[in-house]
Parts: structure tokens; C-alpha cells; sequence
């Protein structure tokens, strides 16, 4: 008899987009999937079983971009209140000197929980190295540790400040690397010139190419259409044969580009294998700050670069942070966000756009991740009937679980309305069906 590892029964999992979706058993032994069978064909065999009754099973979710280092910082020293970029990073130049390596445990240490409680199984974040003493990095270093058994944590080498615009910067981003960095990251639109931007991009794949990190960096992140380092970055990628292993995030100059330009950028993006992360949540209320009406959405071409067949992730980027006073560490709110702003609410579009913070960002960081035999036992049992669903209600993940083991579980809320003389249960999806998504059929993905 079995006493280790779960069976997870009645799951909705989706293991070809495409295929009719039948509930199935899942078999977890130690920390691996061991078994995907026809719901109520895998016997009892003392092993704990979860009932998810239906429910969707999904990968864990991941955000590919975030700034570990300054959530929960809002306010401190002060609030951002033009909410522009630039106040952002100023606001946070003047909270940096007050860090100490407990702040930044402490803090980090807060998010990663929500993350986790909701259903994130796997965190890259950037950590400011624009900081002689590396305070931050340091004490990111020893969290990753620290929390390895709830949630894969790769942390990022980021210049906020620029590497040629700050004292010191290449050697930082050196020793940032060599205390044991996982990836390198940029910010070539916030050099001082072009020159300095481009001269940046060419450092950090010299890097790559002495260190064998992949590389992770910050791009065109402004509203200014000549802001134009991504073609340099998929250039060197192809030159370098960094196919795959080069993320950009945020490019939202690609909203302000010429057809013809995003045109020709998508291709070689494609051809370099560079994959895209969008960060919906901050972006909408970032950028567009200099325009009056029409007033850009400031996102980057998320719709279109997938349909080119780019690899396209979501992130939330800010946890109360200098940029963004709101957030809660929920990628489904994030992926919210991106839907609506990158108008991706077609029924297909909806599971498409799924990937996105679950199997596309996983695929950038080189990880295998799906709800599949063989693989980690790393899933969430959402509290929806599937992916078009946990987008719209951001349901609780109801269980969590890593490498076999539950790490985190939530009670679902339950809501009455007290009407007629008797208490109405009320739950977010229509009582006859109508419009649930759960009896149609899931799309076949292209
Ligand atoms: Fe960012």
C-alpha cells in the first residue's frame, strides 16, 4: 500500500489543446506524475486524494518578470505621484540607500507567499545592482535558497540606473554574475545616448558569452518610437547563437512603431528566438503619460507577435512597488490585464493567452513544465472549470502543489445573497449554464 504521493481525481486537464476534455485520475508518486488515467480507473491505495470535482488542473503559473527587491516598498520614502516611469525610478533611488539585507528578505519573502498561495510555481525576478554593497542581490541569493521547496526562484542582473551611466556599472554587473546571478538583464533605453544603449546590448551578449547565462534584459520601455534596441538585441542573438535563451521584457516602444518597422522587427524576432514578456499591470498605467487624446495603451504588440509566431509570456513586474502602489501577487490578474488591453477575448485567443504564464514563460527559462506523465508533480487546482474561466473569475487555487508535496491550499469564499426570505448562494457562474464555458468544447490551437 502506497502512503506517499496523491491522486488528484476528476481533474479537468487539457494534455492536447484541441482534444475533447474528459476528467482523468492523476497519479503523483514521490515527486513525480507517475500516471494520467480515466477518472475512477486508479484504485485506492492509502495515498491522500485530492477531489477536484471537475475543476481545472493546471501547471503551475509562472511571472517571468518581477522586481523581487522592491516589493511593498509603496510609499517609502514617499508616494509616486505624477505615476510616471521616471518618478518611479527616482522614488526608488532615494529607497535604496535604506535597504538592509533583513528589509529585503522580509519583504521578498511576503510576495513570494502570495505568489505561491496563488498558484505561481516558478519566479524570475530582477534585482537592482545599481549598488556598490549588492544588499539586495545578497539577501535574494539566500531566499532563493531558502525557499526552494515552495517555488523555483531564477533572479536576473538588472542595471536600473544603466551599466555606462552608472559608476562602476560593468564591473557590478560582473560581480553581480559571479555571486551567482542565473541570467543577465539590461536597460539599453535608459543609457544617456543611443551609442551608450547599443555599446550596453553588445556588453551584456560579450557577458553571456564569458559567464554562458542567458540573458534577460529590459527593452525600449517608453513611449518614444526611435527607442529601437530590440533589432540590435535579436541581431546579436542570431550572431551569437543565442537562439531561445534571450527574453526582452516590456518593449513597449513596439506600440508606438511604424507597420512597416514592427513588420520587419517581428520577423527577425522570430528568426532569433527571442521571446517577449509583456507586463500589462504596470505598462497601462506607465506609459502614455506624455499624450493627451488619443492616449496609447503602451503595450507592446502582444496579439501580433504571437500570431508571428513569437514566443510571448506575461508578467506582473510591480508588487507595490515605486511604479505600481497595487498588485497582490496574482498572475491571473495580471494575465487579466493583458486580455484586455491586447484585446485578446476571442474564445481561442482565451486559451492561447493561457500559455502565456503558464508553458511560454516556462519555455524561455528552459524548463519542461505541463500537467504531463513523466514530468515534476507541480500543479494547482483552480477553483474554474478551465483556462477561459480562471481568466475571467481569478479563481482561489484550492490546492498547490510542488514536487509532490501541497504547499499551499485556499477555502474557495462562499457568497449568499439574503433574498426572498432565504439566503441565495452566489457563485459567479450561471446556474443554467448559460454562457458557462465549461460544456463547450476547448479550441484547437494553432
Ligand atoms: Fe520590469
Amino acid at each position: 500500500m502506497a502512503t506517499t504521493g496523491l491522486i488528484v481525481r476528476n481533474a479537468r486537464v487539457h494534455p492536447t489543446l484541441g482534444q475533447p476534455v474528459e476528467p482523468v485520475d492523476v497519479s503523483v508518486e514521490g515527486d513525480r506524475i507517475a500516471a494520467i488515467r480515466p477518472a475512477g480507473s486508479i484504485p485506492a491505495d492509502g495515498r491522500r486524494e485530492l477531489d477536484a470535482e471537475g475543476r481545472l488542473v493546471s501547471p503551475p503559473l509562472v511571472d517571468p518578470h518581477v522586481h523581487m527587491d522592491a516589493v511593498l516598498t509603496v510609499g517609502e520614502p514617499r508616494h509616486n505621484e505624477s505615476g510616471t516611469l521616471i518618478e518611479g525610478i527616482l522614488t526608488w533611488a532615494e529607497r535604496k540607500p535604506f535597504l538592509t539585507h533583513d528589509d529585503v528578505k522580509t519583504r521578498a519573502r511576503e510576495a513570494i507567499l502570495w505568489e505561491v498561495a496563488q498558484g505561481t510555481g516558478l519566479i524570475r525576478s530582477h534585482v537592482d545592482v545599481c549598488d556598490p554593497s549588492l544588499t539586495a542581490l545578497r539577501a535574494l541569493i539566500e531566499l532563493r535558497e531558502e525557499m526552494r521547496d515552495l517555488v523555483e526562484l531564477k533572479l536576473i542582473a538588472f542595471p536600473q540606473d544603466g551599466i555606462l551611466s552608472f559608476p562602476n556599472g560593468k564591473e557590478l554587473m560582473r560581480e553581480a554574475m559571479r555571486l551567482g546571478c542565473d541570467v543577465i538583464g539590461g536597460i539599453p533605453h535608459y543609457e544617456w545616448t543611443r551609442e551608450d544603449g547599443v555599446e550596453e546590448v553588445h556588453f551584456l551578449f560579450d557577458l553571456a558569452r564569458e559567464t554562458g547565462a542567458p540573458i534577460d534584459l529590459h527593452c525600449d520601455e517608453t513611449d518614444d518610437e526611435h527607442s529601437r534596441f530590440l533589432e540590435v538585441v535579436a541581431a546579436r542573438t542570431m550572431r551569437d547563437g543565442m537562439e531561445g535563451r534571450v527574453v526582452a521584457g516590456h518593449t513597449t516602444a513596439m506600440g508606438s512603431y511604424n507597420d512597416a518597422y514592427a513588420f520587419k522587427l517581428l520577423q527577425i524576432l522570430k528568426r532569433a528566438g527571442v521571446t517577449i514578456v509583456a507586463n500589462p499591470l504596470d505598462n497601462i498605467v506607465l506609459q502614455g503619460r506624455f499624450d493627451t487624446y488619443p492616449k496609447r495603451r503602451g503595450m507592446t504588440r502582444v496579439k501580433e507577435l504571437d500570431a508571428a509566431g513569437v514566443n510571448v509570456a506575461c508578467g506582473h513586474d510591480s508588487i507595490m512597488d515605486p511604479w505600481y502602489p497595487l498588485g497582490r501577487g496574482s498572475m491571473l490578474d495580471a494575465l487579466s490585464m493583458l486580455v484586455h488591453v491586447a484585446q485578446m477575448t476571442g474564445r481561442t485567443e482565451l486559451f492561447r493567452a493561457y500559455e502565456m504564464v503558464t508553458t511560454n514563460p516556462a519555455r524561455a527559462a528552459g524548463i519542461e513544465w505541463g500537467v504531463k506523465e513523466g514530468l515534476e508533480a507541480n500543479l494547482v487546482v483552480f477553483d474554474a472549470a478551465d483556462e477561459a474561466e480562471a481568466i475571467r473569475l481569478r479563481p482561489a487555487a484550492r490546492w498547490v502543489v510542488r514536487r509532490g508535496r501541497i504547499v499551499a491550499e485556499t477555502e474557495p469564499a462562499r457568497s449568499v445573497v439574503h433574498v426572498d426570505g432565504g439566503a441565495q448562494p452566489v457563485t459567479y457562474t450561471p446556474a443554467r449554464g448559460v454562457g458557462s464555458t465549461a460544456r463547450d468544447p476547448v479550441p484547437a490551437l494553432p
